[in-house]
């Protein structure tokens, strides 16, 4: 039935020509017979965007699941705040896009609140403190985050790493070598290409951790202010920003949040 008068629209469209405007727009108006209404907005299942190679924070494990301390804080919050949710591998590159456009309603991405970006979406309350720090080879001499200035230096396109980076060699500088991912500006840092890599703490001392054969070490600069991670939502949702907020007020007051951090970091959290 519904078949037939798509076809009897589709039909008379072709007939009256494409000059006719409108009649595109009355098919796709044309309530389909019988249908259910939409699901209220709540019954929705959320879509989360996340850039899954950046461990421990979010990756994807050996069934494609995308893990991580960021996944279980946001889990946690959405069954508190009675949300559904579904994790969904969204390159770093057009994170914020995505979200802009509404293909993801929701971002955690180990994303640090800058006023800049402020301008464009909205942020939950921070959830977990990070700084920068820089990974050398073994035999480096660096010692301050200055000594790293005239080598090359690796940093993931569009982080915060890139921000302080550009701000001491100069955005434009040729020794900046910019990567789709964290983990691999990490690799060439093995593989010689670059000499330095300025990332957030937890991924680099987790890379490290794991990847003892690299042969590198890190240096930490106090000059490196706190950063703050949040979760992020579209520019004026204020309803959903509101349940994460709660949510993760709840978690942080009934220990859950200090269990999942201590599942990923070991130690309870500062
Ligand atoms: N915290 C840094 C920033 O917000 C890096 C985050 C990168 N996250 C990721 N999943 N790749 O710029």
């Amino acid at each position: 039935m519904l078949i037939n008068r798509r076809l009897t629209l589709t039909t008379a469209c072709l007939l009256v020509g494409l000059a006719l405007a409108g009649c595109g727009k009355q098919e796709s108006a044309a309530p389909a017979a019988g249908s259910a209404p939409p699901p209220p907005a709540a019954a929705r299942v959320l879509v989360v965007g996340t850039d899954a190679a950046y461990k421990p924070f979010e990756s994807q494990n050996e069934k494609g699941e995308v893990v991580g301390f960021d996944i279980d804080v946001v889990k946690a919050v959405a069954q508190k705040a009675g949300f559904e949710v579904k994790f969904v591998n969204t390159p770093w590159e057009g994170i914020f896009n995505a979200l802009a456009q509404g293909d993801r309603d929701l971002l955690v991405s180990a994303i640090t609140i800058t006023e800049e970006r402020r301008q464009t979406m909205d942020f939950s309350q921070p959830y977990f403190e990070a700084r920068q720090l820089i990974a050398v080879k073994n035999d480096s001499k660096v010692a301050k985050f200055e000594d790293i200035k005239p080598l090359t230096i690796g940093v993931q396109n569009g982080t915060t790493g890139d921000e302080v980076v550009g701000k001491l060699l100069g955005k434009s500088s040729t020794a900046i070598k910019r990567f789709e991912s964290t983990p691999l500006a990490l690799k060439e840092l093995e593989a010689g290409g670059v000499e330095a890599v300025v990332a957030d703490n937890g991924v680099v001392e987790h890379y490290l951790a794991n990847n003892a054969g690299g042969g590198f070490k890190t240096v930490s600069d106090a000059g490196f202010s706190a950063e703050q991670y949040g979760i992020a939502v579209k520019k004026g949702n204020t309803e959903l920003l509101a349940k994460i907020d709660k949510g993760l007020a709840d978690i942080k007051a009934d220990g859950t949040y200090a269990k999942i951090y201590a599942s990923h970091f070991g130690a309870g959290p500062k």
